[in-house]
């Protein structure tokens, strides 16, 4: 796992942009997945300036979404989808054939489920995952206690989500209660993954993901398991971990190795 900690949230948002952005360019037709909530706000206003102003050409990737509250529909200000095209898609040239976001009205919940994962695999996979963390550890909304190879599924939100996510809504009970949403089995299939992470609200969760150990009770914990997942947290998020000086060291040292390499 390679840890980087920036000083503050912009250059998190600044750093995680410039990865997604290197994927792209690397592979134009990349398979993105994208997350939702607070975190990824600055990375998707940096994204969108690059498109702007460098031409970052979003036209041949596909996109997966974490996931969607059960119950809103696209048009819903609250639901992901909305919140997809306010913060990105409406202002990058991404193909709207190829936006694939859970549909919290789906009738038929478990063949949507099964589906949404059909159409990943057919995709060929996702290349790059971008996750935030919950307070509780969860990924996407894998709360404490989804089995660790859990699939896309219709999940119930705890009340640490419930009581977080309201800010997002008028009060509280109009918070949904389920959500549909990726497994970590699913998550744990995408080639790469960039999990961010900024606020000292989120320094406990940081340190049972990096420094804890693997468990259901903390689903972000089973990216130790990845072979390839870099985390972004501020100097904020990180000042829970033991072990930051070394983290700091060997982030020093890839950025020696890369500058090297493209020398
Ligand atoms: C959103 C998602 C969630 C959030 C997490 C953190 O699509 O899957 O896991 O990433 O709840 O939310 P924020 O960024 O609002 O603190």
């Amino acid at each position: 796992m390679r840890v980087i900690i920036t000083k503050d949230y912009d250059e998190m948002s600044k750093e995680a942009a410039r990865i997604i952005a290197k994927q792209i360019k690397e592979k134009p037709d990349s398979v993105i997945g994208f997350a939702t909530g607070g975190t990824p706000l600055g990375t998707y206003k940096e994204l969108i300036r690059m498109h702007k102003e460098g031409g970052l050409d979003f036209s041949k990737i596909t996109t997966f979404n974490l996931d969607e509250y059960y119950g809103l529909g696209p048009d819903h200000p609250q639901s992901y989808h909305y919140y997809m095209f306010e913060n990105l898609f409406n202002h990058v040239n991404v193909d709207p054939k190829k936006i694939h976001i859970p549909d919290g009205l789906a009738k038929d919940v478990e063949a949507f489920c099964k589906k949404y994962e059909e159409e990943i695999k057919k995709a060929g996979g996702i290349d790059l995952q971008i996750l935030g963390i919950g307070r509780d550890g969860h990924i996407a909304f894998n709360e404490p206690g989804s089995s660790l190879a859990s699939r896309t599924r219709l999940v119930a939100l705890a009340e640490e989500t419930i009581k977080d996510n309201a800010r997002f809504f008028e009060k509280e009970e109009d918070v949904p209660r389920y959500a549909l949403s990726m497994g970590v089995g699913t998550i744990l299939e995408a080639k790469k993954i960039l999990l961010l992470a900024s606020g000292e609200s989120k320094a406990d969760a940081v340190a049972a993901l990096i420094e804890g150990p693997v468990t259901s009770q903390v689903t972000a914990s089973a990216l130790q398991l990845h072979p390839d997942v870099t985390v972004i947290i501020d100097e904020a998020a990180a000042s829970k971990l033991k072990r930051k000086s070394y983290y700091k060291f060997v982030d020093k040292m890839y950025r020696m190795l890369e500058e090297k390499k493209s020398l």
